[in-house]
């Protein structure tokens, strides 16, 4: 028999006909002499009767059915009793009386039910992931991530890019995190490293002549696993010659405008705002503003300088800040509430917490005495504040105090329900520092990655003042979550083996590492630069998924495991020995 409708597309309109239907047991109930079936595929449930009075075979071969049962049911369409209706199904209109019955595979008792609202563990869920997916729910991010791709290949195509594969053995892509090793039978000793981005490989290829590169690409990084990462992902990644930032940006603004009308049937506001590095971190703490809500940050240091609080002395006197955010409009907060909140920001590593109550009758503070009426008043003025606000303040070193605040901030606006849902809010982040002074190496290091080119004014600055140097790079943040980064290249050789230089990495080493990426500049290098978006992220936005576990088949759990197949395992002493690798446990 073959099949002829799914269970989800049968009307009224189909009501006499005869159809085939293949699918999942979803429930049995038997009722008074009759059994009913919800009876599953991809696309929906129909419910199929057996009344022994249609036909007495069928009837008794599906008292042997269980829930996830594979089976194919011949019957007819027909209106459902006047009562029976079921306004939430697609089909709840019509049922099948079935005439025919094969059981096409058993299955064991699943061990928990395929409904979207169960609670199961994750590492339950992710080993019986064939079930788990199963669940419509389960199944939705899939389905729009593949809408994502289809739309991005679409719109890339049309823009005349050439999708091309770069390789997954290869060598080391410095991305800043760990490279997953592959060791070379044939080359024994020798190790490829899996791509942590095809950065290189693209570089390269603008060399080639291709101008315009993009390819939907897995990526490898061994790095601490975290709600928005994975060990393996996938990026679009994209590379164009001849083209200055403004290209790279367009080109991304008109994609995202593309899969946001195509996925989510939203038009977009293009072009998106920008923000220099310096004022993220100024006003958000944070290179990745969220700014579907406000609570700005401000530094108040040149405000209770001269304040004898001693708590803000000693951080001021070591060349650290005061600063801090309004929360508006929190009048009823109570002793206890406030208790909370210092904890909240004790627990992002806040020594304490100063507040500020702003009321009609005047300030209340537990520092108010050490403060003063009129600093109390200047810091109002400089939070904007009126009656009913409080003032929240942190001292400490400037990233430290930026990293506490840009946390509480997000705590914040979560605690008092400040984020709007199913708002979108893009920022280009730019004029980021091309280098920082790593603190435990004691060096500097790229922040991006070393291709990243320098702004052609500040390049005199590489030797003499190497942190104050601006990078020609971007990053795109979307609700707060970094979706993407990018950067115009340096293709000119000398500059390229002066950013080695400046990073101290000896000549020796960087042609090691990345002489085939040198030489090739000397042949014609045109210039060139591109971006690469995190997909996952992106797809787990659309999809208003909590993880980026749920946005991929066959995801890897905190500890990089795959609990469905069990990787990573032991290899057998042979596979070893082929390999000339010994272990030292
Ligand atoms: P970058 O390292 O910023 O840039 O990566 C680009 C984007 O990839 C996503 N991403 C991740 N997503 C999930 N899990 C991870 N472990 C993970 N790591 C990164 C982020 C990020 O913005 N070659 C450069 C791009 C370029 O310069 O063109 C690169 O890889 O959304
Ligand atoms: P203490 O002197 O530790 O009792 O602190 C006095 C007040 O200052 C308390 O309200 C603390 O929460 C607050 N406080 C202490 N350290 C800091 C800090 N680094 N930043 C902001 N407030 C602080």
């Amino acid at each position: 028999m073959k099949r002829t409708h799914n269970c989800g597309e049968i009307q009224k309109s189909n009501t006499g006909q005869e159809v085939v239907l293949q699918g999942w047991v979803h429930v049995r109930r038997d009722h008074g002499g009759l059994i009913f079936i919800d009876l599953r595929d991809r696309e929906g449930i129909t419910q199929v009767v057996f009344n022994p009075a249609v036909s007495e075979p069928a009837h008794h071969a599906a008292k042997e059915l269980r829930s996830e049962y594979v089976i194919e049911v011949k019957g007819v369409v027909a209106e459902r009793p006047e009562g029976t209706v079921n306004p939430n199904l697609s089909t709840g209109e019509i049922e099948v009386r079935a005439s025919g019955l094969e059981i096409l595979n058993p299955s064991k008792t699943p061990p928990f039910p395929v409904e979207d609202d169960v609670i199961v563990s994750e590492g339950l869920k992710l080993k019986y992931r064939y079930l788990d997916l199963r669940r419509p729910g389960a199944l939705a991010p899939l389905k729009l991530r593949a809408a994502v791709v289809r739309a991005v290949r679409a719109f890339l195509d049309e823009n005349r890019f050439i999708e091309v594969e770069t390789p997954f053995l290869t060598k080391s892509t410095p991305e800043g995190a760990r490279d997953y090793l592959i060791p070379s039978r044939v080359n024994p000793g020798s190790f490829y490293a899996l791509p942590q981005s095809p950065q290189l490989f693209k570089q390269i290829l603008m060399v080639a002549g291709i101008e315009r590169y993009y390819q939907v690409v897995r990526c490898f990084r061994d790095e601490d696993l975290r709600a928005d990462r994975q060990p393996e992902f996938t990026q679009v990644d994209l590379e164009m010659s001849f083209v200055d930032e403004e290209d790279v940006i367009g080109t991304i603004e008109g994609l995202f405008a593309r899969i946001f009308q195509a996925v989510k049937g939203i038009k977009l506001k293009i072009p998106f705002g920008r923000m220099p590095y310096a004022e993220a971190m100024d006003r958000f703490g944070t290179d990745k503003p969220d700014l579907r809500f406000g609570l700005p940050l401000f530094d108040v240091s040149a405000i209770v300088r001269d304040r004898p609080f001693r708590v803000f002395q000693t951080v001021l006197e070591k060349n650290g800040i005061v600063k801090g955010l309004n929360l508006r409009n929190v009048s009823g907060l109570s002793r206890k509430d406030l208790d909370e909140l210092t904890e909240t920001a004790g627990g992002f590593g806040a020594k304490g917490l100063v507040w500020i109550k702003v009321a009609q009758e005047g300030f209340e503070s537990p520092v108010a005495k050490f403060l003063g009426d009129e600093t109390l008043k200047r810091l109002s003025d400089a939070f904007e504040a009126s009656p009913g606000d409080v003032i929240l303040l942190v001292a400490d070193q400037r990233a430290a105090a930026n990293e506490i605040l840009s946390n509480f901030r997000l705590a914040l606006a979560a605690r008092f329900g400040l984020i709007p849902a199913d708002r979108f809010e893009f920022t280009w982040v730019t004029e980021f520092p091309l280098l920082e002074y790593d603190e435990t190496e004691k060096r500097l290091s790229a922040r991006h990655h070393p291709f990243t080119r320098p702004a052609d004014s500040d390049v005199a600055l590489l030797d003499s003042e190497p942190t104050r140097v601006r990078a020609r790079a971007y990053d795109l943040v979307l609700n707060g979550t970094e979706i993407g980064g990018g950067s115009i290249r340096i293709h000119r050789r000398e500059l390229q083996d002066k950013m080695f230089s400046v990073l101290g990495i000896p000549a020796e080493e960087a042609r090691e590492k990345f002489g085939f990426l040198l030489e090739a500049l000397e042949y014609g290098a045109p210039p060139h630069g591109g971006i690469a978006l995190g997909l996952d992220r992106l797809v787990m936005f659309l999809a208003g998924a909590e993880s980026i576990r749920d946005v991929i088949a066959f995801p890897k759990t905190q500890k990089a495991v795959c609990p469905l197949s069990e990787a990573p395992a032991p290899v057998s002493d042979q596979q070893l020995k082929e390999l000339k690798l010994k272990l030292v446990l």
